[in-house]
């Protein structure tokens, strides 16, 4: 199941008729969510960077929720966008960190539909309006989705249309987001356990990362087994890990080529994969040396709890 960060940008949703709903709905329906009200949260627009960053690092799907003022956003979800957003974090050699997450753009528009028109009073489609965000989204990685708007959300008593109008719109408005939501989360199964055999490899050709990192994956009773080593439970694999340090030199190279991943449902998976394995050994271990140039055919079984949670109880490695 995917984790849902909303970055509400009203500046007052204390007087506003429609985000509030739209926020409510999300808080009520979906199961993973956090919402970020920017307005109560900075009152002073002194945005807490880290926070923030923390906040999108655990996200899958990251909604901007704002009412459209000006042809654009609120100025304080653009000073959001421009404290958050920064070198190494959202851009810049090292700036992958919001990579693969999808991003949903949802706001409220005061206008008709049909004033966004060549021959309208706003003479240009929403889309247009739109670039700047989209163009930021390629640029940081984020995984651009058809954007999600309502017209005619403006209240005024009795200048401006009806509450329950624009009410009613604003429950139609999170039907339609949450139902965009449901179609991502669709194989987000996939996506996770994915991101998760990366991690796990990525650690391992450091060997440098604390077995902790590992046994938390792992069931209390995991069944591992290898041509050279098989045991059952942490205490073994602790044991397995220290001798891998101690023979494999860091920074050795798990090339995974290939991702099977069968769905037995309760949660369960099993995942096949092809690994090429290069490393190099020390000359004092027991492997004397020899550079590790091997094949390998791994089959774990898992299960992927509602949190997102992985847990490996079966890993099984043949040599091809
Ligand atoms: C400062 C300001 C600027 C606005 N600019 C636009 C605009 O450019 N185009 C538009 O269609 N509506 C515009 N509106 C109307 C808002 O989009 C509308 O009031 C809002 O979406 C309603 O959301 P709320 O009930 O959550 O406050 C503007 C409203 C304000 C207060």
């Amino acid at each position: 199941m995917s984790h849902v960060v909303v970055i509400s940008g009203h500046p007052d949703l204390s007087q506003s008729y429609t985000n509030t709903v739209i926020l409510e709905q999300l808080e009520a329906r979906l199961d993973s969510v956090e919402i970020r009200r920017l307005d109560t949260l900075y009152p002073d627009y002194k945005i807490d960077v880290e926070a923030e960053q923390a906040a999108l690092l655990k996200a899958d799907i990251i909604i901007l929720q704002y009412p459209f003022y000006w042809y654009t956003m609120p100025g304080l979800l653009k000073k959001w966008m421009d404290d958050v957003m920064t070198f190494n974090f959202a851009y810049g050699p090292e700036g992958d960190k919001l990579k693969g997450k999808e991003l949903i753009i949802s706001f409220t528009v005061g206008g008709p539909q049909d004033s966004y028109d060549p021959l309208g009073f706003n003479h240009f489609p929403i889309e247009h309006f739109m670039y700047p965000l989209q163009q930021t989204a390629y640029l940081s990685g984020l995984k651009y989705n058809k954007p999600v708007y309502t017209h005619q959300m403006v209240y005024t008593p009795g200048i401006y249309n009806k509450l329950e109008d624009v009410q009613a719109r604003a429950i139609s408005h999170s039907d339609r987001l949450i139902s965009l939501i449901n179609d991502l989360n669709v194989g987000s199964w996939e996506k996770s356990i994915t991101r998760f055999v990366n991690e796990w490899f990525a650690a391992m050709d450091k060997l440098t990362t604390e077995d902790s990192f590992f046994t938390k994956s792992l069931a209390d009773d995991i069944n591992w087994s290898m041509p050279h080593a098989s045991f059952v439970g942490h205490a073994g694999f602790s044991e397995w890990y220290a001798e891998a340090q101690q023979t494999i030199k860091p920074d050795c190279s798990h090339d995974v080529q290939q991702v099977d991943i069968t769905a037995h449902g309760d949660n369960s998976y099993t995942v096949e994969m092809r690994v090429q394995l290069n490393a190099e050994t020390y000359e004092e271990s027991a492997l004397k040396g020899e550079v590790l140039d091997k094949q390998l055919k791994e089959l774990w079984t898992l299960d992927l709890d509602k949190s997102g949670k992985i847990t490996i109880h079966e890993y099984l490695v043949s040599v091809l």
